[in-house]
């Protein structure tokens, strides 16, 4: 089933949320066939990975260089999308130019490496919801703009490239997640919003689709995939399924709404799952979360 290969994968930013459990991933199932690598920047935890600063140019260089991977997942950046909206060089310094980096670096040296850049349904506008992988991004927000405009750097650029465009990711340490499940767990009432709609992505989901993609690469002919959980929930209805799951506990989950001018939540980021992930995916998104809780 697996290739026999020694090739080398590199996870940048395998110390943040989708990095770690990848890096985990891939090196729990393919780890003896690749080389899996990895970089962190700031947090000092992992002493097995690699430190890295994507908006440094010669350093990007030097990792290049010297470890010359066979693929390259970025998964560094920032998702604060709150923090993004108040300083756009902030967003654009972290979420842009490091892709900017990696593509120039890669055309320079003529490197085969294959970049896997994850990127987000706030490219889109928000305004309809089930956004497909062949719809026109627009999007509202300096994080989604951002991560966009890296998006237009890669198809426009002559390094090989696929674009994972991925959505609320749930999973232990999501933040949205953990608060949930927290509270279910110790019957705490949680407020969530009933008007603001999403595919939550289970993070096995994405892992699994990720490898996926990485073993069938020269297959795949899209450059752009959603690889998102195949519901569109609400916010408070995604909050009444997990409660569901977690059975025997009293909690009550109220019903939210959001006023929309106050706010830079928007009302439908909802993606529709590529074809690829269709026929792919294992199991039905109730027993993907099912197991996220079960690991929490
Ligand atoms: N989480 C989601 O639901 C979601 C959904 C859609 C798309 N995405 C995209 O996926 C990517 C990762 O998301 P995440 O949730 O894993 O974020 P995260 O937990 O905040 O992790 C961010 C990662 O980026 C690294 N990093 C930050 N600044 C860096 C720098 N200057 N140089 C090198 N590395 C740097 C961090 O390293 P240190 O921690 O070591 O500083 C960390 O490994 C983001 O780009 C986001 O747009 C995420």
């Amino acid at each position: 089933m697996i290739k026999q290969k020694n090739e080398v994968i590199s996870i940048v930013g395998a110390s943040g949320f989708l990095g770690k459990s990848l890096f985990n991933y891939l090196t729990a199932t393919i780890g003896n066939y690749y080389e899996i690598i990895g970089t962190f920047f700031s947090s000092n935890n992992p002493n097995t990975l690699y430190q890295l600063d994507i908006t440094n140019f010669e350093e990007v260089e030097k990792y290049l260089l010297t470890y010359k991977p066979d693929y390259l997942i970025l998964a560094a950046g920032t998702k604060n999308v709150q923090l993004c909206e108040e300083d756009y060089d902030y967003a654009y310094n972290i979420n842009t130019r490091p892709v900017k980096i990696f593509i120039q670096i890669l055309e320079k040296h003529q490197l085969p490496t294959k970049l896997l850049f994850f990127s987000t349904d706030y490219v889109f506008d928000g305004k309809k919801g089930f956004y497909k992988d062949t719809d026109t991004p627009n999007p509202q927000t300096n994080y989604g703009k951002t991560k966009y405009l890296s998006e237009k750097l890669l198809l426009r650029s002559k390094i090989e490239f696929k674009i994972i465009r991925t959505a609320a990711v749930m999973g232990k340490y999501g933040r949205f997640f953990d608060w949930l499940v927290d509270g279910i767990k110790n019957s705490e009432d949680r407020a969530v919003f009933n008007n603001i709609f999403f595919s939550p992505t289970p993070i096995e989901l994405l892992n699994e689709m990720t490898l996926k993609l990485l073993l069938d690469y020269e297959k795949i002919e899209s450059k752009i995939i959603h690889i998102v959980g195949e519901k569109k929930l609400s916010r408070y209805e995604f909050a009444l399924l997990l409660s569901n799951i977690i059975e025997g506990k009293k909690v009550k989950i109220i019903p939210e709404t959001i006023d929309f001018s106050k706010t830079i939540f928007q009302k439908d980021l909802s993606l529709v799952q590529s074809g690829f992930v269709k026929v792919n995916q294992l199991k039905s998104f109730e027993e993907y979360i099912k197991t996220e809780v079960i690991n929490d």
